[in-house]
């Protein structure tokens, strides 16, 4: 793990954004992993800068997203395919046909989360996998467990979880399930960059930096990774000892 801290969010938006342009212009048919949340909404920003700016093109890209809640529909102002839509996609001149969601309304889950996992290694796998992470160590929406998970699957949401969220939700109460990608999937990148910003995921970032690899932390995970790049602020790294 290679650790880098920040000031602020925002700088961490463009070293991110600059890791993901430099992708896009030495690999125009990348296949990129794409994370919600608030936290990497600075590096979208500076995507989009970089794509007004300069003279490269997302048309052969391909993404992939993490995760999806379930019973929402995806035209929802909450649904993280409208989140994509509105903080990412619609500013660029990426294809429709190129960008990927596991549905979470699919009548079969299960086939649905198969579906989306021989997609991703037909595409050939993820170049770089960009990633949040939960108060809880979640990644993806990859909840604290017994067992690392493997490939896609449905979730039950975590109270945890749900605390953090539900703040979107004004108006309809928070799904309490999800499509997720697994451990397995996630950690076959060949790139991840996990940012986390703020002091509420200071200790989530202790336990997955310093503490034991556990399902328990599903974060923790990344340290076996030969290739991952964690960006901080000082607030979410504040907690670490070496
Ligand atoms: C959700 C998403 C995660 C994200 C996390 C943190 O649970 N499924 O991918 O990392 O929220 O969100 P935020 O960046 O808003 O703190």
């Amino acid at each position: 793990m290679i650790i880098k801290t920040f000031k602020t969010a925002e700088e961490i938006g463009v070293a991110v954004a600059e890791i993901f342009t430099k992708q896009v212009k030495n690999k125009p048919d990348s296949v990129l992993g794409l994370a919600t949340g608030a936290t990497p909404i600075p590096t979208y920003n500076n995507i989009i800068k970089n794509f007004n700016e300069g003279d490269f093109s997302f048309k052969a890209v391909k993404t992939y997203n993490l995760d999806e809640y379930c019973n929402l529909p995806k035209e929802d102002k909450n649904s993280y395919y409208t989140f994509m839509h509105k903080q990412l996609f619609d500013s660029l001149d990426i294809l429709e046909e190129n960008v990927h969601f596991l549905d979470g309304n699919a009548a079969d889950t299960e086939a649905e989360c198969k579906r989306y996992d021989d997609e991703i290694n037909a595409a050939g796998g993820i170049d770089i996998q960009l990633l949040g992470i939960g108060n809880n160590a979640h990644i993806g929406f990859n909840e604290p467990a017994d067992e690392f998970t493997n490939g896609s699957f449905k979730i039950t949401l975590t109270q945890s979880t749900i605390d953090a969220n539900k703040i979107y939700f004004d108006e309809n109460p928070m799904p309490t399930h999800a499509l997720t990608m697994g451990i397995k999937q996630i950690m076959s990148a060949k790139q991840i960059i996990l940012i986390a910003t703020g002091p509420k995921k200071a200790e989530a970032i202790k336990n997955m930096i310093e503490g034991p690899v556990t399902p328990q932390v599903p974060a923790s995970i990344l340290q076996e990774h030969d290739d991952v790049l964690i960006f901080l602020d000082e607030d979410a790294a504040s907690l670490l000892t070496k």
